[in-house]
């Protein structure tokens, strides 16, 4: 889908299908969407009155061949109440109405920039997240389609036109495209490595993505720890989660470092390419959808490819970034960890091993005491941790939780500004006593059935953090979509995070924390 910006009116665009839009409550638009109106001798506000289409958030409105306008449909998608509209909003809408306008069949899409008149949104931000919108919302994972791939494709949008009749937001408008279209092919490419299922992406592939990422920027690097260096270097948490598997684990450090930078992050990702649970199984349907436990490191794979888009666009972020990706099967063999088992992390700290499903806390220990190395101003972790993440939140939230005040605000706020969802849980140390263990320094799961899940994930990896200010984001629930909350996201991987990541990259460069 290629996406133009034109100069023009959206009331004679010769597109088949054109897009409009209407706040909550207006009568009487005005605008591009007030000039379609008025092309159409007013026919859309009535007919939008006599389908009780009021404006309110992601309603829309299909008109077929309207009379007055050379599209064949027009289509009207709902801001909402004014006073709520926000970025999170635009991109939503966008995402909605192409994917009304891809049902109709339309191949040639004409748009207006949502939010960039009434809505008050600088013209950069409104073109971002058209762009955001219509690209996330038009994704589809089809690879595997052989049947219904005829149909799939034939459905595809071929070309929007992002048509402003002002010439002086054209150039901000351009800008804000290119920079969420570099967006939202990193998150694109994302989903399609969680989508694929657990034989076609296994840990080497994490690998080989990584270094095609770096063959993308000068600035980024990719260094491959493989079993040999895992085992010389004692990362013995990492290597007994790879135990049962036949594939190699590997331990992926991607870094990138432009020239002027004013504060540096590490994001760290669970990488497990496939979740069976080990020797302690999990039932045959609690192991569906495990290929999507190294979502974590999807994110971490997206926020590096966005940071080469964004160079290769001539906006790149200033601060210093490390990824690192634990990555591994959780499988079972002759081989497998064993629950009884004790590890000796690199940190030197030991875990008994209660539990062969709790093992993304495993995997992480060893890759938070790597990035901790490199002493990051802030350390965040995207990891698919616990189910009892989405018991307490659903899939929309992702839950976090960590050790700095001002991390954790940061997280709030970047979540807040993206529309990616999270909520903060406490991390009290009293409830650090569930992990006590009689024979280690550390057990891997609770034995209490009071003990808070989730918050006793968070509470393990703060063990391996040191002082370095430090988050953790379970990602469990909306890492994986299935009932559609949001029209960004189709089912399966969404890439949740890469937004939020790249957010919180942007206000920690530009000082505005
Ligand atoms: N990968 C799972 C967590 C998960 C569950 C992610 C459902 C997405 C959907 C993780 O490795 C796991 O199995 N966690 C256990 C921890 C328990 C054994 C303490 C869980 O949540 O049940
Ligand atoms: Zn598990
Ligand atoms: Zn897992």
């Amino acid at each position: 889908m290629e996406l133009e910006v034109v100069q023009g009116d959206i009331a004679t665009s010769s597109a088949d299908l054109i897009i409009v839009n209407l706040f909550e409550g207006t009568t009487q638009p005005t605008g591009a969407t007030g000039a379609v109106n008025e092309a159409t001798d007013n026919f859309l506000m009535d007919y939008a009155k006599e389908r009780d289409f009021t404006g309110k958030e992601l309603q829309a409105l299909a008109v077929h061949h309207p009379a007055g306008i050379k599209a064949k449909r027009i289509i009207m998608v709902g801001l909402g109440k004014p006073e709520l509209f926000s970025p999170t909003v635009a991109r939503k809408v966008a995402a909605k109405s192409i994917q009304k306008a891809r049902k109709f069949g339309a191949k040639k899409v004409a748009t207006i920039v949502h939010g960039a008149g009434n809505g008050n949104l600088n013209p950069i931000v409104a073109g971002q997240m058209l762009a955001e919108g219509l690209m996330m919302g038009n994704y589809q994972f089809t690879r595997y389609k052989t049947a219904d791939k005829a149909k799939l494709v034939a459905k595809e949008v071929e070309h929007v036109s992002i048509v402003e009749s002002e010439a002086s937001k054209l150039a901000a408008l351009r800008q804000g495209v290119t920079k969420g279209e570099a967006i939202a092919t990193a998150v694109l490419n994302t989903r399609d490595i969680v989508n694929e299922p657990p034989s076609k992406i296994k840990p080497i592939h994490l690998a080989k993505a990584a270094q095609e990422i770096a063959g993308l920027s000068k600035t980024i690097t990719a260094t491959i720890l493989d079993e040999n260096q895992l085992k010389k270097e004692g990362y013995n948490a990492l290597l007994a989660v790879a135990a049962g598997s036949e594939e190699k684990p590997y331990l992926i450090h991607l870094h990138y470092k432009p020239k002027q930078s004013n504060c540096s992050i590490a994001f760290v990702g669970k990488g497990v390419t496939f979740d069976s649970g080990g020797l302690g199984i999990k039932p045959w349907n609690a192991m569906l959808t495990m290929k999507g436990d190294m979502a974590g490191g999807g994110t971490v794979l997206g926020i590096f490819q966005a940071l080469a888009e964004l160079e290769a666009i001539g906006q790149p972020i200033t601060s210093e970034v490390h990824g690192v990706i634990a990555a591994t099967e959780n499988m079972i063999s002759g081989k497998a960890m064993r629950p009884d088992d004790i590890i000796e992390t690199k940190s030197g700290k030991t875990i008994e091993i209660l539990h062969t499903d709790a093992e993304g806390r495993l995997i992480l220990s060893d890759a938070l005491t790597f990035a901790n190395q490199f002493k990051p101003d802030y350390m965040i972790d995207f990891a698919t941790l616990t189910g009892a993440a989405i018991k307490a939140l659903g899939r929309a939230y992702a839950a976090h939780m960590g050790n700095n005040r001002s991390l954790l605000e940061l997280i709030k706020q970047a979540s807040h500004e993206t529309g990616e969802l999270s909520w903060e849980l406490p991390l009290p140390d009293f409830y650090r006593q569930y992990l006590d263990s009689s024979i280690a320094d550390i057990q891997n799961i609770a034995m209490k059935d009071v003990a808070p899940g989730a918050i006793i994930g968070g509470l393990f990896l703060k063990e391996f953090v040191g002082d370095t200010p430090w988050a953790h984001i379970d990602i469990a629930g909306p890492a994986w979509d299935e009932d559609g909350f949001n029209p960004i996201y189709s089912k399966g991987g969404t890439g949740f995070g890469i937004l939020l990541g790249l957010r919180i990259l942007e206000i920690v460069s530009s000082n505005e924390a």
